[in-house]
């Protein structure tokens, strides 16, 4: 029998569901909430696939998960990339795929990291070009950090006034300045490995809980396909299974705004039941795929061949796409 397991943190709703979708599908596999105690290097797990919703908080969960790689388990999504990526690498992967993004600066920190001095910062150059940056950038612009989530330390900045009141509150949290896209649509796309998407049209201007849209205007058709396609483009390249892919849509150009969530929201309460049902049902039939196809031998990655950005994807995916509706 094969097995998955699940690692998760606060969350209720997911975890549960999946499990007992996968169990109920009875396709030779079953699930399981995973038990773990002291690790011992180099020994199997007995998880042919572990769906890791919990290891960016976790930092033992994350290197246990490492160890079970090397052994021949699946891990949902892999450690190893999750751990090297960030955002502002994503947006200059984004702009070399020919997926649109952005205009976007990485900034030094504004305080030394602990344990530093200017000494220890000899490389930099002062003082800073801010005047050039404003104008690559313009306004209004977004001050965000270079891997973050959960919108802290997100500030919009409507002037240079704005954004050095902000950036004077970053410490040493490495910051990006982007471009502000002035949308007309927003949408949040589930994507499962580099076969399914799911289009949910999200609107960020409202409260935490009430932002998935419930009955929202179809998208145009065109426009659609184009997300579709560019989701895929991004998730393919950065080798993620499970993941969200925002855009921004302006005059008809979807802008990827936020690609790097592997362990996206998947809370009945927050997506809907709609939603939910999706990607409880997508994310445990590849579990299933995946554990029935693993032979236990470690996956060798190169990650040259992903960030290319060209293998595996086609102008026409075999992808399903869902628009939420009531
Ligand atoms: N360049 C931009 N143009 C317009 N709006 C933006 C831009 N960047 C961020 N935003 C707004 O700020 C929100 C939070 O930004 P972002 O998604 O990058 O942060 P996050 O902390 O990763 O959030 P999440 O919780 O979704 O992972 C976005 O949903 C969007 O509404
Ligand atoms: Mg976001």
């Amino acid at each position: 029998m094969k097995r998955v397991g699940i690692m998760f943190g606060q969350e209720d709703t997911f975890p549960g569901a999946v499990v007992a979708r996968i169990n109920e599908m009875n396709k030779g596999v079953i699930a399981e909430f995973v038990q773990l105690g002291i690790t011992r290097m180099a020994e199997p797990e007995k998880y042919d696939v572990i769906i890791d919703r919990i290891s960016h908080d976790i930092p033992y969960y994350r290197a246990f998960l490492k160890n079970a790689m090397l052994n021949g388990t699946i891990v949902i999504n892999n450690p190893f990339w999750w751990s090297a990526d960030d955002k502002f690498f994503n947006y200059a992967l984004a702009s070399k795929i020919g997926v649109a993004a952005p205009k976007t600066v990485l900034l030094p920190s504004h305080a030394h990291p602990p344990n530093t001095t200017s000494q220890s910062m000899r490389n930099l150059h002062f003082p800073i070009d801010w005047k050039a940056t404003f104008e690559y950038i313009g306004f209004p612009a977004f001050l965000k950090p270079h891997s973050g989530g959960g919108w802290k330390h997100v500030y919009k900045c409507h002037n240079e006034g704005d954004f050095f009141h902000y950036y004077h509150q970053t410490g040493d949290i490495v910051m990006t300045l982007q471009e502000g896209i002035q949308f007309k649509e927003y949408v949040r796309c589930y994507v499962i490995g580099q076969e399914k998407v799911h289009v949910m049209q999200y609107d960020p201007l409202q409260p935490h809980d009430s932002r998935y849209v419930k009955d929202p205007k179809p998208l145009d058709k065109k426009l659609e396909q184009r997300i579709i396609d560019d989701a895929l483009k991004l998730n393919h390249a950065l080798g993620y299974d499970l993941n969200t892919v925002e855009f921004a849509v302006r005059d008809g150009i979807p802008y990827a705004i936020d690609f790097l969530n592997p362990a996206p929201d998947a809370d009945y309460h927050s997506v809907g039941p709609e939603n939910f049902t999706w990607v409880v049902n997508a994310v445990s039939e590849m579990a299933i795929e995946k554990a029935l196809a693993n032979d236990r031998k470690p996956a060798e990655f190169r990650w040259a061949t992903f960030l290319q950005g060209s293998n595996g994807v086609s102008s026409s995916p075999k992808s399903s796409v869902r628009v939420a509706k009531k």
